[in-house]
């Protein structure tokens, strides 16, 4: 499904206030794993600045053991530190990686900041080798954007 009909499907959803964050969230990461082929798990994670730990809120996917990650461990850790975008082809070129599965071969994870603030991240893994294109990245930054206005 193109990025632009998942659009308002989003804002539709996060628009929704009798329902928590939390379940919005859920209902998210349900829709971009469902609609696109190559997204396979689908989470958000929010940091806890003092303890300089990433807990997962929301996923979409197969359960992980990586609910509580630190800054600087794995992909996410790294984000929660740069504060930028990082899209990893090949997981198995990595060597600060944290393996949810045996099947993922790539991943994007993109900051979510509010007011200007890197509070939480979206985190995507993939099954197929080098999935992720510019068009992900802009999607992803959209949808942040979206989620840090109900915040
Ligand atoms: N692979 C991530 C850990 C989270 S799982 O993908 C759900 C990482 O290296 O930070």
């Amino acid at each position: 499904m193109p990025f632009d009909t998942l659009k308002p499907k989003v804002t539709t959803i996060l628009s929704n206030s009798s329902e928590t964050v939390t379940e919005r969230l859920s209902e998210i990461c349900e829709l971009l794993q469902s609609s696109i082929g190559y997204y396979d798990w689908v989470g958000f994670y929010f940091a806890n600045e003092s303890e300089r730990t990433l807990h997962l809120t929301a996923f979409a996917g197969d359960p992980t053991d990586h609910t509580v990650i630190p800054f600087g461990k794995g992909i996410c850790g790294q984000v929660a530190e740069s504060n930028k975008n990082f899209v990893v082809a090949d997981v198995s070129s990595q060597n600060n990686y944290i393996a949810c599965s045996i099947y993922v071969k790539a991943e994007i994870v993109i900051p979510l900041f509010k007011n200007g603030k890197n509070i939480g991240q979206i985190d995507i893994d993939s099954h197929i080798s080098d999935p992720f294109s510019i068009e992900d990245e802009r999607f992803l930054e959209w949808v942040n954007q979206q989620v840090a206005e109900i915040l």
